[in-house]
């Protein structure tokens, strides 16, 4: 059960416009662990409940996409046993949380070089992508082995190829055209960008499509985010002005 509290302040966001699409980088579980004294692993399993509570909450408040940086294409990096703890976990959390996936009408999807995550992983993910086409509800996209910049090197090959092929002209190459090329061409623009635990930087997540997002960075580390920090973020959004290069008066001139 959701505390009556919760259930208020829900009610209040979702009564001024909110976010259709909020990207969320979830970073701090080594540091939420070590402030517990647990290895680093047990930090990314309390993420995983923030990320079931996060997505609940996102899904009752009516947000039509989010999606979340679970791993970098850079996170390969990292010490093979932590790697193959987070896969672990990936995998575990696909299958755990399928049933509410699909009770509460979500699409799973997926972005990023998805084909160099073990077939352990790929697999049920792939299952839950299948299963879940078809639900309206909300869009939860999983950034695993995501980059921005390897996104783009894709998206631009993949339009030379199209030049090359003599389907484009290169002088008259567009937003669009590019934005036909990457991951994320399905899903609406992302107004909203958080990064959690205190850093203050984007770590290649969503380059191009966050060219206009609202940013929001916090201190809490990931495994302390939940519903009232997601509303948290929320609220901040949608008290700014979104001015796109205009000023203030012309945009309050916009009927
Ligand atoms: C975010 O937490 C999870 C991943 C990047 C996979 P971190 O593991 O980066 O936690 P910190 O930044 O070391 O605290
Ligand atoms: C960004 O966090 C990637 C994810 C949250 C998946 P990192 O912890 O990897 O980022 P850096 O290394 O601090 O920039
Ligand atoms: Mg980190």
């Amino acid at each position: 059960m959701e505390s009556a509290s919760l259930k208020f302040r829900e009610a209040t966001v979702k009564a001024k416009p909110l976010p259709r699409h909020i990207g969320i980088i979830m970073d701090g579980n080594g540091r939420w662990a070590e402030g517990h004294g647990r290895p680093r692993l047990e930090g990314h399993r309390e993420g995983s409940n923030s990320v079931r509570e996060v997505t609940r909450c996102a899904r009752r408040t009516g947000l039509e996409a989010l999606t979340l940086y679970a791993f970098s294409s850079q996170n390969w990096q990292r010490p093979s046993l932590e790697v193959a703890g987070l896969m672990e976990l990936l995998r575990e959390y696909l299958l755990k949380e399928r049933r509410e996936i699909l009770d509460n009408q979500i699409r799973l999807n997926a972005i990023g070089e998805l084909k160099k995550l073990p077939e352990y992983v790929r697999e049920p993910l792939e299952a839950l992508r299948e299963e879940s086409a078809g639900n309206t509800g909300m869009t939860l996209t999983l950034a695993l082995s995501y980059g921005g910049r390897e996104e783009l090197v894709r998206a631009m090959r993949a339009v030379a190829a199209k030049v090359e092929a003599g389907e484009l002209v290169a002088e008259s190459i567009t937003n669009d055209d590019i934005e036909r090329e990457l991951w994320t061409t399905d899903l609406p623009p992302v107004d909203l960008i958080v990064r959690t635990s205190g850093e203050n930087r984007v770590s290649n997540f969503l380059l191009w499509q966050g060219a206009y997002a609202e940013y929001v960075f916090t201190e809490t580390l990931w495994p302390d985010f939940r519903a009232h920090e997601l509303l948290d973020c929320i609220e901040q959004f949608q008290n700014r002005e979104r001015r796109f290069g205009l000023t203030s008066a012309q945009l309050r001139a916009i009927p």
